[in-house]
């Protein structure tokens, strides 16, 4: 798959050995977008809980965690996954991110259109994902998906510099009779 600056990209399910690579890179973003819920020095996942997050999301239904490489760089990531508890598992929570360097180029399309084919395929009744208000990268991408803003917090994101943002939460039914 080519990106649109023509570079190579390969999609592949998360594995165990890109544990490292995973933590390299959530580390390097938070440097380039206040659009993450933490900011420098707050991401402080270590190998071994990085190392269950994606084996908790692995050969379960309605999860996946997807990365994308540019030859051997992880560039890209989309993660979904569900509660794990019996009343809730038609849903499920999407997060997704992109290198800086790599934003403008298409994979935050292809990666949300594996989602949402992942999400049918599943039987989900629905994905959910919450973002700030000033995102509007990010909220473009999702409405062009279908997904809709359900609710807000207001003043639910300050910034270093005392900027507030609210929290969207967005929703999109991808199997309107699974329920
Ligand atoms: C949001 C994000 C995932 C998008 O990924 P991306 O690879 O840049 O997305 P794409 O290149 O596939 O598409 C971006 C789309 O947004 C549009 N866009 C770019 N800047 C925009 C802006 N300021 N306002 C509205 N739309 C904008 C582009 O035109 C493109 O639209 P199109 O699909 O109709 O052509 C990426 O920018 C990112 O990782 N941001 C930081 C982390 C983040 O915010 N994650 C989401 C948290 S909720």
């Amino acid at each position: 798959m080519k990106l649109k600056n023509g570079e190579e990209v390969w999609i592949r399910e998360a594995e165990v050995s890109d544990t490292q690579a995973l933590l390299d890179y959530m580390r390097a973003l938070t440097y380039e977008t206040e659009f993450l819920s933490f900011v420098p020095g707050e991401f402080n996942y270590t190998m071994a809980s990085e190392e269950q997050w994606i084996k908790d999301h692995q050969n379960k239904a309605g999860n996946l965690i997807l990365n994308a490489w540019v030859k051997e760089q992880l560039v890209a990531n989309l993660s979904m996954g569900t509660p794990g508890r019996q009343k809730l598992d038609h849903w499920a929570t999407l997060g997704i991110s992109v290198r800086k360097a790599y934003w403008g180029l298409g994979l935050g399309n292809i990666l949300m259109q594996k989602a949402v084919d992942f999400a049918k395929q599943s039987g989900l009744y629905s994905l959910r994902l919450e973002v700030f208000s000033p995102n509007l990268r990010a909220i473009h991408l999702y409405e062009k998906f279908g997904f809709k803003q359900v609710g807000r917090f207001q003043n639910a994101g300050r910034l270093p510099d005392g900027r507030l943002m609210d929290d969207l939460f967005m929703e999109l039914i991808v199997n309107p009779d699974a329920i």
